[in-house]
C-alpha cells in the first residue's frame, strides 16, 4: 500500500495534486496511507513505498469536482484530524460516481468533512478575536508588536493576510506551534511555528521573542523566496510611508484592549452542538434557529455574502427576547466589530441619548443591525465604514428575520435607509414616511426615521438639532405604539 508524503500539515497544493493522480490511477481510498514530512513512522504503521505528493502525476482522462467540494477541502486540511486526508479522497474518490455526494447532508464522510470545516472556521475566527498583541522593543530598538497563540486547528497561515490588513501600519510577529507570521508593513512572511514546549508565560513573551526572533531573522537562514508571501498588489496602496506612528499604536493598543476586555462569554457546548445540527440540517433556512444564542454562535459561520472576510466577528443584537420594541440599525461600525455588540461606538452614544430623552429604557428594547458584519475599506491605518449593497441586505435579511421571528416584537424602528430596506424588503423614503405606523407581518407595526450616524454627520448645527429631535420624536411616537 503506498503512502502519500505531504510536504507540511497544511500542503493542500500537494493533497490536491496527489488525490488527483490517485484518482486518476484508480487507486481506492483503503488502499492509500497518507502522511507528512517529518511525521513519525508509528503513526501509520507499516507502509508501502512513500511517495512525496508533489512528484504524482495524473495520468488518465482530466476530472471536475464541485466547487463547494474544493471549498470545503481546503478548510477540512486546516483540521488537526490525522483522518482527514484520507476522508477527503475517500469523498473525492465517490464523487466520480455520486456526483451529487456534497449534497448529502446525512451522508457520513459529508457530515464529517462538515464538521472539520466548522470547527477550522471556528478557530480561524476565535485567533482573529483573541490575539492579544504586546509591545516589546527588538534587538534593532525598533518597536514591534507580539503575541502568542495556540488555535485550535492550523489556521495561523490563513488568518495572516486578514491581521496583516488590520494592522498595516504595524510591525507584528504571531507565534504559534504551527506556523509563525511575521508583517513588517510590506511583506507576510510565514516561518515554521514554534515549540508549544517552550509556549512563554505572559511575561516571558518578550524575551521568547526576542530568541525567536534573532534565530528567526538570522539572514543566512531566511529563504526569503521559498517563505515570503507577498500582499495582493491592491493592499500595497494602502502601507503608510511612516511607521508606527504614535497615535496609530494608541488606537491599537485601545482596540487591543477593547478586544480583550470585551471577550465575549464562550456559548455552551448544548447551544454550538444545537447550531451546528441546525446548519447541517437545513444550511439555508434561518427558520432552525431556536434562540438568540444560537443566532449568535450560527452568524460567526455565516458565509451568505463576502463581509465576514475582513470582518473581526459577526455581531447580532442585544437585547430581551421579549421585547415589545425593536431597533434596527445599518451594519456593526469599527468598534462594534471590535467588541462583538450593536451600537457602542459615537453612533450609540447618539442613540443612547435619544433614547433617555425619548424615555426608553435601552436594555428593555432589542438592539440590533440588517447586517451582521462591518462592510468597510482601508485608508491608510483607518478602516472607513461603507454602505452595504442591496445583495448584502438581502443576504443578511436572514440573521434579521431569525431575530424578528425570535423576539416577535410589536413595532421595529428601521433607522435609515439600509434598515427601512431590510425590514420592509423594498426602498422606503425616510424623509416621508416618518411618523407613521407601517404594517408589518406577524400584528407589528413598523416605524421609519433617521439614522443616528446621519445626525453626527450633518456638518450645521441648526440641521443637526432639528434632525436630532424629529430623531426623538420618532422614538417617542414608536415608543407609543409599542406601550
Ligand atoms: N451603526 C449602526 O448602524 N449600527 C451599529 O451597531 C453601529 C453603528
Amino acid at each position: 500500500m503506498p503512502t502519500i508524503r505531504l510536504a507540511s500539515e497544511t500542503d493542500v497544493a500537494g493533497w490536491r495534486q496527489a488525490a488527483r493522480a490517485l484518482r486518476a490511477g484508480q487507486v481506492a481510498p483503503e488502499e492509500t496511507l497518507w502522511t507528512v514530512d517529518g511525521a513519525g513512522g508509528d503513526l501509520f504503521g507499516e507502509a508501502g513505498p512513500i511517495l512525496p505528493a508533489g512528484r504524482l502525476a495524473a495520468d488518465g482522462p482530466a476530472f471536475t469536482v464541485p466547487r463547494d467540494f474544493v471549498e470545503l477541502a481546503d478548510r477540512v486540511i486546516l483540521h488537526r484530524s490525522d483522518e482527514r486526508f484520507v476522508l477527503l479522497y475517500r469523498m473525492l474518490w465517490r464523487l466520480a460516481r455520486e456526483p451529487h455526494l456534497m449534497r448529502l447532508h446525512s451522508d457520513p464522510d459529508v457530515q464529517k468533512a462538515q464538521h472539520f470545516a466548522r470547527a477550522v472556521s471556528q478557530a480561524a475566527h476565535k485567533m482573529k478575536a483573541f490575539v492579544r498583541f504586546r509591545l516589546v522593543t527588538g534587538p534593532d530598538g525598533e518597536e514591534y508588536y507580539v503575541a502568542w497563540f495556540e488555535p485550535a486547528h492550523r489556521v495561523a497561515e490563513v488568518t495572516a493576510p486578514f491581521f496583516a490588513r488590520r494592522f498595516a501600519s504595524m510591525h507584528f510577529s504571531i507565534l504559534t506551534p504551527d506556523a509563525c507570521v511575521h508583517w513588517d508593513t510590506q511583506v507576510l512572511a510565514v516561518l515554521p511555528g514554534a515549540d508549544p514546549a517552550d509556549a512563554p508565560s505572559e511575561d516571558s513573551l518578550e524575551d521568547y521573542w526576542r530568541t525567536y526572533y534573532a534565530s528567526i531573522f538570522n539572514p543566512a537562514r531566511l529563504k526569503v523566496g521559498a517563505m515570503m508571501k507577498e500582499m495582493p498588489k491592491r493592499y500595497w496602496r494602502n502601507l503608510p510611508e511612516a511607521r508606527l506612528i504614535p497615535d496609530l499604536i494608541a488606537q491599537a493598543e485601545a482596540r487591543t484592549t477593547t478586544m480583550v476586555r470585551q471577550t465575549p462569554s464562550t456559548p455552551s457546548r448544548r447551544v454550538v452542538a444545537a447550531v451546528h445540527r441546525t446548519l447541517r440540517d437545513a444550511p439555508f433556512d434561518g427558520q432552525g434557529m431556536r434562540s438568540l444564542e444560537e443566532v449568535q454562535v450560527a452568524v460567526q459561520e455565516c458565509r451568505r455574502c463576502d463581509l465576514h472576510c475582513d470582518a473581526t466577528q459577526g455581531v447580532t443584537g442585544e437585547g430581551p427576547a421579549q421585547a415589545r420594541l425593536m431597533l434596527v440599525g445599518e451594519q456593526p461600525g469599527d468598534q462594534e466589530d471590535l467588541a462583538g455588540r450593536p451600537f457602542v461606538g459615537p453612533a450609540g452614544q447618539m442613540l443612547d441619548r435619544a433614547l433617555i430623552e425619548a424615555g426608553i429604557a435601552r436594555d428593555r428594547a432589542f438592539v440590533t443591525n440588517a447586517v451582521k458584519h462591518f462592510k468597510h475599506e482601508l485608508r491608510g491605518k483607518r478602516r472607513i465604514h461603507q454602505t452595504p449593497g442591496a445583495g448584502e441586505v438581502t443576504a443578511c435579511r436572514w440573521w434579521l428575520d431569525a431575530e424578528r421571528r425570535l423576539i416577535r416584537p410589536r413595532v421595529i424602528v428601521a433607522m435609515g435607509a439600509t434598515a427601512a430596506l431590510s425590514v420592509f424588503g423594498k426602498p422606503v423614503a425616510i424623509g416621508a414616511s416618518r411618523q407613521q405606523a407601517l404594517p408589518l407581518p406577524n400584528q407589528a407595526q413598523g416605524v421609519v426615521t433617521y439614522h443616528p450616524a446621519y445626525l453626527l454627520r450633518l456638518p450645521d448645527a441648526q440641521a443637526a438639532a432639528k434632525a436630532y429631535a424629529a430623531f426623538v420624536a420618532d422614538l417617542k411616537f414608536a415608543a407609543g405604539l409599542a406601550a
